[in-house]
């Protein structure tokens, strides 16, 4: 009898169907050299969920994603759906949305350099040249959790004075929550090089120094990991001044959503980056970029992040760290041969190495 994991297969928005399609060629490829077998299950979500359901998350997605062993998710969200109106659903709800049901607090976002592509970071050879970062984000608390409101415009108003409509957004983060993620990087940390650069602005504010609290009350545990603490600001400097000094970073939901985007320029396109969002009893896997809607259906999105978030699954949800080293080795293998999708090409890259969003999916496939 072989092992049959049941995958939930989340397209979503813009680029989404394109990047998921090619990363199941890959895991289908993976399927074909072992004796796994995986079974996919799509549903709606974001947008499309929207037109369709009137609902960014569908009932009955969330039922199938929770009766499978894993979820890829693409990107949700484009321009038809940014005009709706305060209180009409947005695509985004079903992403915040199915972290939040699914409980997925711990996002692993890894930062690595392709050799082959390394010029193409707009960065110095000698800056990233030894950039390895793992950012664990906290994904299903402050800012994006809190309670989000608008108030209409009243005499005299309040808290922050002067005319006009006022808007608020409430940051929340208690110990339970902050201990939880802290636990989880300190343990990559421990599985990597050992060192956790905790990320906060405790200079300014509450949430920031209840987090260095409960870090450092953790710490105790993890004396073989060094602990740097760090301002989430210096830390958006240090990130492209001198990245090698990182191994994990872990900080809260806001500052590890700005953070990572601004990491992949070490990477060298939003387009590389994976991600793992891990909870007690449920993963979902999801590239880093959004659904890009400028380029959605011409074919030409890199899938990329897409490929290595599956090899993320394959590790994490299904313990199959070789069939995702397989994987990993694929992608180096194609972008070592030369091959490139638009957004890592260069100036001198001929045209006959730069491929579609499907055929990057096929030169990886067949390579595992
Ligand atoms: C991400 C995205 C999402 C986020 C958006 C689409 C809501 O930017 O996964 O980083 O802010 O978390
Ligand atoms: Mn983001």
């Amino acid at each position: 009898m072989s092992d049959c994991h049941r995958i939930c297969v989340l397209p979503g928005d813009g680029i989404g169907p394109e990047v998921v399609a090619a990363a199941l060629d890959v895991l289908r490829a993976v399927q074909a050299k072992s004796d796994v077998r995986f079974e996919f299950c799509e549903a709606p979500i974001g947008g499309v969920a929207i037109d369709e359901y009137g609902v960014a998350l569908p009932e009955n997605t969330l039922r199938i994603a929770r009766g499978c062993d894993a979820v890829i998710l693409g990107a949700v969200g484009g321009p038809k759906w940014d005009t709706v109106q305060p209180g009409c659903p947005r695509p985004e709800d079903g992403l915040l949305g199915i972290r939040k049901e699914l409980g997925l607090f711990a996002n692993l976002r890894p930062v690595r350099v392709y050799a082959p592509i390394a010029s193409h970071s707009p960065l110095k050879a000698s800056i990233i040249q030894n950039a390895d970062i793992l950012i664990v984000r906290e994904l299903t608390g402050g800012l994006y959790f809190g309670e989000h409101a608008t108030h209409a415009e009243v005499e005299g108003a309040g808290i922050g004075g002067g005319r006009g409509a006022r808007a608020h957004d409430v940051m929340l983060y208690s110990e339970f929550e902050i201990e939880r993620i802290g636990r989880q990087a300190f343990e990559a940390a421990r599985m990597r090089k050992g060192k956790l650069t905790s990320v906060d602005k405790a200079n300014v504010l509450d949430t920031g120094q209840l987090w260095r609290k409960v870090i450092h009350e953790l710490a105790r545990e993890y004396p073989d990991v060094e602990l740097v603490d760090m301002l989430v600001d210096n830390c958006a400097m240090q990130i492209i001044r001198d990245p090698s000094q990182f191994d994990v970073i872990v900080t809260e939901n806001t500052f590890g959503d700005i953070l990572s985007d601004e990491a992949s320029v070490l990477a060298g396109s939003l387009g590389l980056l994976a991600s793992a969002s891990l909870g007690q009893d449920n993963a979902l896997f999801e590239p880093c970029h959004g659904s890009a809607p400028d380029i959605a259906g011409k074919n030409i999105a890199n899938p990329i992040g897409q490929i290595q978030s599956a090899a993320m699954m394959l590790e994490y949800s299904f313990g199959m760290a070789d069939a995702a080293r397989s994987i990993g080795d694929a992608v180096d293998g194609a972008l070592a041969e030369g091959w490139r999708t638009f957004d890592i090409a260069s100036e001198e890259t001929p045209a006959s190495l730069i491929l579609g969003t499907r055929e990057m999916g096929e030169r990886i496939a067949e390579r595992i």
